[in-house]
């Protein structure tokens, strides 16, 4: 099957769409270019992207379908890094649900971040319900509870924080919280999790929300704790690869933090 279509009128024949092609999918033939063997093409959409003169079209990833960026303004260097310094993790939330348009305005954005192979094999499960959060809060306090004491981690001071004062330093009283799921088989799951968890937590602050990662939701969830799993119905070929908790960040910060020295070394 045929997945490329060459403008012939509008090709300059420059070949950028085969240099840009990750997998060699696309070469040029007698100075046109032609797709190999389709199944090699990973849908990334970069030759149909990068044709400066929009000749290329790939039913994998119509032009139709792709937004023009020319005339996009471009983000100062200073601006993008203001804006990367100041996402932080929130752990206070307000009492107020978040609109449900809003949670999958964030997942949306997060499934643009790269996944290995373009495989874009992380799903996502948006918790609105507060009472299955408690009772998520609930199932890993019994899981810490039954954690063995040569455990790496200790987790005594969460245990004793909702038990005894009846505070969640788990899922932070969270309003909600967005899971990624993918299928077993793929080996890069948690890796492509971080990747999109990561475009989440950055866009969300632009839309007035303050995310927050959930490790230790997770380290209860990758140990197959049944009834957390259970809990959000994860299917059996699947595994929960990532949390994060999402709600309207209660204060407002002032200042960015600066990071312990940078480690670098330089290799010329
Ligand atoms: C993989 C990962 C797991 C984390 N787990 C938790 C967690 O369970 N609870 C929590 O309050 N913060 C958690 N954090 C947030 C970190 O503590 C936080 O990113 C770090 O202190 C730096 O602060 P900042 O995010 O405000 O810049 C986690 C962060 C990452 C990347």
């Amino acid at each position: 099957m045929n997945l490329i279509k060459v403008d012939q009128s509008s090709c300059i024949k420059c070949g950028i769409c085969t240099k840009v092609c990750p997998t060699g999918f696309l070469s040029m033939n007698e100075n046109v270019p032609e797709e190999t063997n389709s199944s090699s093409c990973i849908a990334c959409g970069q030759c149909v992207a990068a044709c400066p003169y929009g000749a290329i079209d790939n039913t994998k990833t119509p032009f139709s379908s792709q937004v023009n960026i020319e005339h996009f303004p471009v983000i100062d260097s200073q601006t993008a890094e203001y804006f990367l310094r100041s996402r932080r993790s929130i752990r206070c939330y307000k009492n107020t649900p978040v609109p449900q348009e809003k949670l999958l305005k964030l997942v949306d954005i997060a499934h643009f971040a790269p996944t290995a192979s373009n495989t874009q094999c992380v799903s996502y499960i948006i918790v609105r319900d507060k009472k299955i959060l408690e009772n998520a809060t609930k199932i890993i306090v019994d899981w810490m509870e039954h954690q063995s004491n040569k455990s790496h981690w200790s987790f005594s001071r969460h245990v004793s924080n909702y038990r005894e004062a009846g505070i969640d330093t788990i899922l932070r009283d969270a309003p909600h919280l967005i899971l990624a799921i993918a299928p077993k088989e793929f080996k890069n799951g948690r890796e492509n999790t971080i990747s999109s968890l990561s475009y989440l937590e950055l866009f969300a602050t632009t839309i007035g929300l303050g995310s927050c990662w959930a490790g230790l939701f997770e380290m209860c969830a990758f140990s197959n704790y049944y009834p957390l799993l259970e809990l959000f119905n994860i299917p059996t070929d699947k595994s929960i690869t990532g949390a994060v908790m999402v709600g309207y960040p209660k204060y407002e910060y002032k200042r960015l933090v600066d990071r312990a020295p940078i480690n670098v070394t330089c290799m010329e």
